[in-house]
């Protein structure tokens, strides 16, 4: 695992965006694995800016949401369907019938999550995979006590996470949805490489447990540590509990691979 500490929110989200541009440069027909919230904002509005003045080409990219709530027609303006089609899949030049998000309205969950895990497959399995980290320490729906070892399957979300995305419901927990379908941990896992983006004070702590504290699924996102190829982008308010930040910035100062990213 690498740390890159940003001086802000902007500069995090900017080079994420770089390497995500990187990525599909080198390869055009990527898969990507995305996320939605309001931490990837800037990312997408940066991918649209480059694709806008930089001609960066999605024509052939394949891409793959990490998650959608269960009981949300696309058309919802609270569903990742459309939170992805406002900010990222009208706006740059994806062919709609690459961007996969599970169906949260299937009437068959357990055969919406096989059929999600046997297209990531036919796919070739995720190239990149973007994560951000929930203030329960989840990575896509993958709440506390979620096996470390589970593939993409209907959750139960905690009330943190409620309470985490209400404002993106008027600000009413009870219109959040209970359950979404997830990526599972071992879904994400087997990603060749992750890229994860945590921004604001107040994910400073889960950060800190994630990155530096033991394996835990009380913490999904501490698994990330076991991954052979994972980047963690935060800004200064979100390093701000990590101990090990003069080794982190040193590691990016010197990498030779991190060069054109500084
Ligand atoms: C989104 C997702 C979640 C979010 C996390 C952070 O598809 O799977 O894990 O990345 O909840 O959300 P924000 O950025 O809104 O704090």
């Amino acid at each position: 695992m690498e740390v890159i500490i940003c001086p802000d929110e902007r500069a995090a989200a900017n080079l994420v965006a770089r390497v995500i541009a990187h990525e599909l440069h080198a390869r055009p027909q990527l898969v990507l694995g995305l996320a939605t919230g309001r931490t990837m904002e800037k990312v997408y509005d940066e991918l649209a800016r480059q694709y806008r003045e930089e001609k960066l080409d999605f024509s052939l990219c394949r891409t793959f949401n990490l998650d959608e709530y269960i009981g949300l027609p696309p058309t919802d303006p609270h569903s990742y369907r459309h939170y992805m089609h406002q900010q990222l899949f009208s706006r740059v030049n994806i062919d709609p019938r690459n961007a996969h998000l599970p169906d949260g309205m299937a009437k068959d969950l357990k055969a919406e999550c096989d059929k999600y895990e046997a297209d990531i497959r036919d796919c070739g399995g995720i190239d990149l995979q973007l994560l951000g980290i929930g203030r329960s320490g989840h990575i896509g729906f993958n709440e506390p006590l979620s096996a470390l070892r589970s593939r993409t399957r209907d959750k139960a979300l905690t009330p943190a996470t409620i309470e985490q995305n209400a404002p993106l419901f008027g600000g009413d927990p009870k219109k959040v949805p209970r359950r979404a379908i997830t990526m599972g941990v071992g879904t994400i896992l087997d990603a060749h490489r992750i890229v994860v983006l945590v921004t604001g004070q107040e994910k400073a702590e889960i950060v800190a447990k994630a990155v530096e504290g033991p394996i835990t699924s009380m913490v999904t996102a501490s698994v990330l540590q076991l991954h052979p190829r994972c980047t963690v982008v935060v800004d200064e308010a979100t390093a701000g509990k990590l101990q090990g930040t003069e080794y982190y910035r040193w590691i990016f100062e010197n990498e030779p691979d991190w060069a054109e990213f500084r």
